[in-house]
């Protein structure tokens, strides 16, 4: 199959909040723009009809775009199909079968609780809906590396890894894609992107938010499993790796495991926890909880080009901004030519990913007037968003071409849990922090990149 495009795409899990809050408004978007033209089956076990899931569809799109074209949105509501039931019964599976009628390369996208992927998978091979099928599914990808093998084996019993796509939905945004290509595509940063001229690297995802209603969810994975382990773990790996030597996915995915590869294993002197107050009175959480909602991690890469060079990574919800960005800094001038190098005088690359994107050099000048006395500036190039895709619709139509570039492969999603491991499930209570801070800051006092953090602006 591989090359060929998807003839139908069957969507578990079509009743849930995913599918409402990005799968959908996704779906409308590549109907827009003629890149959806297959029919989509939702499944779930709600006793809905067609008509609800079209009306719950809308509901999703109107709330992310705003409005809806009622053409546009026609159009998607006519390759809509609902099939009702409980993915334990043969029955749903029966009827799924049918509703494919003749289709014969459906991708099954899970959009459920990972808990449902095992039994999902077994209805589609007991109904013969696997044969010649692709599967797709969302994150959290196993919550430790046990749990990720034994993930890795229940797909491997139905599908080759070649037919499976593991979303991290940070791979399928513009900006990420950026790093990449900006990186690569420029020939005056490689002299520069490595352990003599880089003095750290740190990447902050910050949150003005706080669990938002998923405190249940929440509390069973943490900061450090719910974005770091993936999202921003990520964006090290395109950080760190060597280019890749051709264009095909595994040649883009062959790197980033090199890294994976070369990253130390987590000490729980690499990690300072955090939890913002009130988190425990959030709905679904443990009273004693002490789950992180605040995590900061420094990583080495044992690398030629990255040995010994310290790597950062924050992330938190209640932070005073909402933002994710990377700073790669660069080493101070050997001699202060002019007036003395203050602390927060810095040459550095800044990669905004979020909300706003924009790549800016930061760098010093001289200040107007008399003296040689230097002020810090900012080059930036600032994108403006338009035509940017959203990941989910960049990552359902690469997983119906049969493209993987953008997701994660068996040996990348098990080398993750091994780096991240032993700081995992820690019982001690985390240091708590006020809602609207940059976490703990006593616990913070001295963990951090030399010559400190960067906090992203607003
Ligand atoms: C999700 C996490 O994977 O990513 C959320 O579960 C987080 O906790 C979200 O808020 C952030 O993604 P985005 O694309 O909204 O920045």
């Amino acid at each position: 199959m591989n090359q060929e495009r998807s003839d139908t795409l069957v969507l578990f899990g079509a009743t849930g909040d995913l599918a409402h809050k990005k799968i959908f408004p996704a779906l409308y978007t590549m109907v827009a723009k003629g890149t959806l033209t297959e029919p989509v089956i939702g499944v779930a076990f709600d006793a809905w009809d067609v008509k609800q899931l079209q009306a719950r569809a809308r509901d999703g799109i109107v709330k992310a775009i705003g409005k809806v074209d009622e053409k546009i949105f026609a159009k998607l509501a006519s390759l809509l199909r609902y099939v009702s039931g409980d993915y334990r019964s043969a029955a749903t599976f029966e009827k799924l079968k049918s509703a494919l009628g003749t289709a014969q390369h459906p991708l099954h996208y899970l959009a459920v609780p990972p808990t449902m992927f095992e039994t999902v998978i077994q209805g589609l091979e007991q109904s013969s809906a696997a044969q010649g099928a692709r599967l797709m599914v969302e994150k959290p990808f196993g919550h430790d590396l046990q749990s990720a093998r034994w993930l890795n084996r229940v797909l491997h019993l139905v599908f080759e890894e070649q037919s499976i796509f593991r979303i991290d939905h940070y791979l399928g945004k513009e900006a990420i894609q950026n790093l990449l290509y900006f990186r690569f595509a420029n020939s005056f940063l490689e002299p520069i992107w490595n352990r003599n001229f880089v003095e750290s690297v740190q990447i902050t995802m910050a949150e003005d938010f706080g669990v938002e209603g998923r405190g249940r969810f929440y509390d069973e994975v943490g900061c450090i499993r719910d974005v770091i382990e993936n999202h921003l773990l990520n964006i090290l790996l395109l950080l760190a790796m060597e280019p890749p030597v051709g264009r095909s996915a595994d040649d883009l995915i062959d790197e980033k495991v090199q890294v994976l590869r070369a990253i130390r294993t987590l000490t729980k002197d690499d990690v300072v926890r955090g939890q913002f107050k009130g988190y425990l009175r959030e709905p679904g959480v443990a009273p004693d909880s002490p789950v992180e909602t605040f995590a900061a991690v420094r990583f080495f890469v044992d690398t030629w080009r990255w040995q010994d060079v310290p790597f950062f990574i924050r992330a938190g919800k209640s932070m005073p901004v909402h933002a994710t960005e990377v700073i790669v800094r660069l080493k101070r001038p050997p001699l202060n030519v002019f007036d003395p190098i203050k602390p927060d005088d810095a040459n550095y690359v800044r990669f905004r990913i979020d909300p706003q994107v924009a790549i800016s050099i930061g760098a010093q000048r001289k200040a107007a007037g008399d003296d040689m006395i230097g002020e810090q500036v900012e080059l930036t190039a600032l994108d403006d968003s338009k035509g940017d895709m959203p990941p989910y619709e960049r990552l359902i139509g690469d997983a119906m071409n049969g493209n993987g570039q953008l997701f994660t492969r068996q040996d990348a999603s098990e080398l993750a849990w091994r780096i991240v491991g032993p700081v995992l499930g820690d019982t001690t209570p985390p240091h708590l922090y006020e809602p609207g801070t940059w976490g703990p800051a006593d616990a913070m006092a001295g963990f951090g990149p030399p010559n400190g953090w960067i906090n992203p602006a607003k």
